[in-house]
């Protein structure tokens, strides 16, 4: 680890899947951690953490929020997320930004949400002196989505499961970020982050089944009822079609083929699906009624 004495570290993101494990893992590492939230009254972040209360979405406040942050752990999300990444650049003294990409980034960039990372990654290149990209595959916490129709019927519907992805846990691409936080020699590079096996939803539901001790059948649904279930959920139909598409993708180089990436970065391999399922066995049990 480099020197960070007197740093403090900003984490954007801090209550959601990759961020929280950013926090605990700095925390860890005895670093001086700040972490955003719109929401301080429910973080439940560890002791000893900064807990600021800060929304991407307003600009005129972020100088302030982020005053004294020379490094930042950035993670925008939603239809936004592209204002939200102008937003921090926009403010002067990060020195060095590590920003939370995906897969999806890499050309060509032929939907809304790929374009919108890729013009994330850019716009962060340009303002900030140091930095690094995390370009994860599919986190193998998106399986959670799953988990109320397997409650109330047993079953998995989901679209284009028969291409395989390195789906990755998400510790694992906060183990990564941290590294990047606090070590030197990761200014400047863009990593592609994938876990240790490309597996088909089928394959995923099937470690499920035999870790929940119970049947579950997958079946395979039209991108276009995929499309119809996210909108029905509320978000904007142009981000739809970006994720959709990025679903449909076969090009195994974004996030189908296992990377040694976090072994590289971290010096010690990524977890599996079975571990995640593992780590996660209670929770998830508990979801499904079991
Ligand atoms: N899921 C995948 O398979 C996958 C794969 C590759 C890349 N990615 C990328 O990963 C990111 C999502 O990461 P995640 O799953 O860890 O996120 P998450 O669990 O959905 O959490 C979202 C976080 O963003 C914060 N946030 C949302 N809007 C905000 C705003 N306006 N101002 C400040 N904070 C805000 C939330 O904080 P509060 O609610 O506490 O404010 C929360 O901590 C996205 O950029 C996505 O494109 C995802």
């Amino acid at each position: 680890m480099d020197d960070t004495v007197g740093i403090t570290i900003g984490v954007f993101g801090a209550t959601g899947r990759v961020g929280r494990e950013v926090v605990r893992l700095l925390v860890e590492a005895n670093q001086t951690v700040r972490a955003f939230t719109r929401n301080p009254m429910r973080a439940d972040l560890p002791a000893g953490v900064e807990v600021v209360g800060c929304d991407l979405g307003e600009p005129e406040t972020l100088a302030a929020k982020l005053a004294g942050i020379e490094r930042l752990f950035l993670l925008t999300t939603g239809p936004q997320a592209l204002d939200h990444d102008r937003n921090v650049a926009a403010v002067p003294g990060i020195r060095r930004v590590v920003k939370l990409s995906s897969v999806a980034a890499m050309p060509p960039t032929g939907n809304v949400y790929a374009a919108a990372h890729a013009e994330g990654e850019y716009v962060v290149q340009v303002a900030c002196p140091e930095w690094t990209m995390l370009r994860p595959a599919a986190f193998m916490s998106n399986m959670e989505y799953w988990l109320p129709p397997i409650e109330a019927e047993r079953t998995v519907h989901a679209s284009f499961g028969s291409i395989p992805r390195a789906v990755v846990d998400p510790r694992d691409v906060a183990a990564v970020a941290v590294r990047a936080l606090v070590e030197d020699s990761h200014i400047g590079e863009t990593y592609t982050i994938t876990g240790p096996e490309a597996l088909t939803v089928p394959e995923q539901v099937d470690r499920l089944s035999r870790v929940a001790n119970t049947p579950l059948e997958y079946v395979d649904v039209p991108g276009s009822a995929a499309r119809a279930g996210m909108i029905g959920g509320g978000m904007p139909p142009e981000l739809v079609d970006g994720l959709v598409a990025e679903l449909a993708d076969p090009d195994p180089r974004r996030g189908g083929i296992p990377l040694p990436t976090v072994e590289r970065v971290t010096g010690r391999p990524p977890a599996s699906f079975d571990d995640w399922l593992t780590r996660h066995r209670r929770r998830l049990l508990g979801s499904i009624g079991l």
